[in-house]
């Protein structure tokens, strides 16, 4: 008889198991981690609940229990206790990442994989990813800043390192540093397409990088385009970006799509503050079931085409996808 071939294929669990297209992987999670300077930190967020602030000499506390999750992979936010005009404690030696990453890559080494983001608004008195010149951001003066900033955690032995100022140019000017001086073989994951987004409100507040005027739509995209993001996508893979970040991630379901068949290289999806503050906040008001939402949202994810997914729900994921219960 003629019956739609996947009613057949949807009578027993293990047959839609069998089938699934989508396959998840605690591999493929990025655990997003801050850090603030000073010491014997451990504060939870208020604007992300259940997520913890660290100091560098906690900070192996928080990566240690994400491994024990069965997550290896993390992304370092640094937040400086003094801010000034050019951002400085970004590429200072004694900055709060580079003392993050002195702590924590001898007592994990090879078990921890380690990526930093390298912008300036968490250390720039005005809050802007770049330098401000008479009011407005200058990209080409912040390049060689973030250049600086990423040669200084590949020194302290970052394991990748992740520029997300949106300025153009910036995934050119690391590469040409990193490699001048040794570190040729440090990839490069580029926020190569981020939208100007309100999603992004939870996270400001968790790395005080609220911007003191004006917006960032001068640098970062316009959610009502998609060619733009596909174009930056091409620039940033001709300047040296090893992998790609699309974010926010649901709201850009269509763009991780449509790079994903356009692009030979990973796609990581970055699920932003957001997000997260939005499936807690609903599940905290009795309106939704957390764990069903994260779930889906996250496979919905890898099935437009992400090969990476950068997530505050990372380890509840893993024991999700451990359970058996995704992926
Ligand atoms: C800043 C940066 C932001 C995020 C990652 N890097 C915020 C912004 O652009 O204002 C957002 C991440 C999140 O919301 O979880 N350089």
């Amino acid at each position: 008889m003629l019956i739609n071939r996947t009613r057949r294929l949807r009578g027993s669990e293990i047959l839609r198991r069998m089938i699934r297209e989508t396959r998840l992987s605690c591999d493929a999670l990025i655990y997003p981690l801050f850090v603030r300077e000073g010491k014997n930190i451990e504060e939870e967020l208020p604007s992300l609940p259940g997520q913890i602030r660290y100091s560098p000499d906690t900070l192996a506390k928080g990566i240690d229990a994400a491994l024990n999750a069965g997550v290896h992979s993390f992304l370092l936010f640094g937040i400086p206790e003094i801010k000034d005009e050019k951002g400085s404690g970004a590429y200072n030696e004694n900055g709060v990442i580079q003392q993050a990453l002195k702590n924590v890559k001898k007592t994990f080494a090879e078990d921890a994989y380690i990526a930093t983001d390298v912008c300036m608004c968490e250390y720039t008195l005005s809050g802007h990813c770049g330098l401000i010149h008479n009011g407005n951001v200058d990209n080409d003066a912040t390049l060689p800043l973030l250049a600086q900033t990423a040669l200084s955690h590949a020194v302290f032995g970052s394991d990748m390192v992740a520029p997300s100022a949106m300025m153009d140019g910036a995934a050119l000017a690391i590469r040409d540093t990193l490699d001048a001086k040794g570190f040729k073989d440090t990839p490069i994951m580029s926020y190569a397409a981020k939208y100007a987004s309100a999603f992004y409100g939870p996270f400001r507040e968790a790395a005080g990088s609220t911007p003191q005027f004006g917006d960032r739509k001068s640098y970062q995209m316009d959610y009502h385009n998609s060619k733009e993001a596909l174009k930056r996508i091409e620039l940033d893979i001709e300047e040296g970006a090893d992998i790609i970040i699309v974010k926010p991630a649901i709201p850009c379901l269509d763009i991780i799509s449509q790079t994903s068949q356009q692009i030979k290289l990973p796609i990581a999806a970055y699920s932003v503050s957001g997000e997260y503050a939005m499936v807690k906040a609903a599940a905290a008001s009795g309106f939704i079931d957390e764990y069903k939402i994260m779930c889906e949202s996250s496979v919905a994810v890898f099935r437009a085409g992400a090969n990476i997914l950068i997530t505050y729900f990372a380890k509840e994921l893993a024991a999700a996808i451990k359970k058996g219960d995704i992926g």
